[in-house]
């Protein structure tokens, strides 16, 4: 039985497969729509989601299968003090796979470890988000036509982003990636990702977006992560930091790609959502396909 808890959990050729699985979803849904039938999905979110849990959900709802599950935790046992592996062991009781959300690092793993039904980690304290990987590589590969030679911008809290991290996890394994970094010096990315994950590949860091707008063939644009500020200073003194807007996105290249995982609070103006290099909407319509190529995949059903 397979799980995604990092977006290493996949090799290269198992992602390709995935995400040519999801384009033909996008292509064909009709094939897909009773592909899950008579299997039930637990969503378990012990921390605030909507796009995610819903994605899931609507995954699982358009390949003809059915939801369980919970959206916070005081509205779960574990408000009681239960353990996340014993609520894992009873959920296997009723769902064929889950989908898990928690403020802690490791608690998919943890989870996963006693789990009879695949986990999906939707995402573990700052640590990792995979299947916003996916739906990342989805819509780069799916608008930009490939994954490798490409130099991407990761821009805001690269500290505390989880999918900043999971994303360079990633795109370090194809060919010719170059990252920019860009934040404050306080978020810069962990210092392991720099020295584990980044150690040997092409990347700078810096603190100005304007000045590297011009080479990026992607800019991902990030949140400011203020649940997992320690002081409400530092946070409101870095929120604004950087603010995407029409002035900025004239430096940049005529086929740049604006994503941005979402929720968005300053760090785009609206101004850029009508341009036509801004994709974070078709992003979130790309995460639903990746997210029911990959429930298929983890069910054995494809
Ligand atoms: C992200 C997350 O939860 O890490 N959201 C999402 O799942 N699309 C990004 C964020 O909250 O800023």
């Amino acid at each position: 039985m397979r799980h995604l808890i990092s977006p290493l959990d996949f090799t290269v050729e198992e992602l390709t497969e995935l995400l040519d699985l999801a384009n033909d979803i996008e292509r064909n849904p009709e094939k897909y729509a009773h592909k899950c039938e008579g299997k039930q999905l637990a969503t378990l979110f012990y921390e605030p989601s909507t796009r995610t849990r819903l994605s899931f959900e609507s995954a699982m709802n358009r390949l003809g299968g059915k939801v369980i599950g919970f959206a916070t935790a005081d509205s779960s046992s574990a408000a009681k003090g239960e353990s996340v592996s014993d609520t894992i062991r009873i959920v296997s009781c009723y769902a064929d796979i889950c989908a898990m959300r928690h403020p802690k690092e490791g608690a998919a793993t943890v989870a996963a470890l006693k789990s009879k039904i695949p986990v999906i980690n939707a995402g573990d304290g700052g640590h990792q988000h995979p299947t916003q990987t996916l739906t990342d590589l989805l819509t780069i590969r799916s608008l930009k036509g490939r994954l490798d030679h490409i130099t991407i911008g990761l821009c805001g809290d690269l500290k505390f982003g989880r999918t900043v991290h999971s994303l360079i996890n990633a795109l370090v394994r194809y060919e010719d990636v170059k990252f920019v970094l860009i934040s404050p010096p306080e978020l810069r990315v962990p210092s392991y990702i720099r020295e584990e994950v980044l150690n040997g590949f092409d990347f700078q860091e810096v603190t100005d977006l304007e000045d590297v707008m011009p080479q990026l063939d992607i800019l991902y644009m990030t949140r400011v992560q203020k649940e997992r500020f320690f002081n409400e200073d530092d946070y409101i003194r870095m929120k604004d930091c950087y603010i995407l807007d029409k002035a900025k996105m004239k430096l940049a290249k005529e086929d740049m790609l604006v994503l941005h995982p979402l929720p968005r609070v300053n760090e785009i103006s609206v101004e850029v959502d009508d341009d036509p290099r801004a994709a974070y909407f078709k992003q979130v319509q790309y995460g639903v396909y990746v997210r029911m190529a990959l429930i298929l995949k983890l069910l054995e059903l494809a």
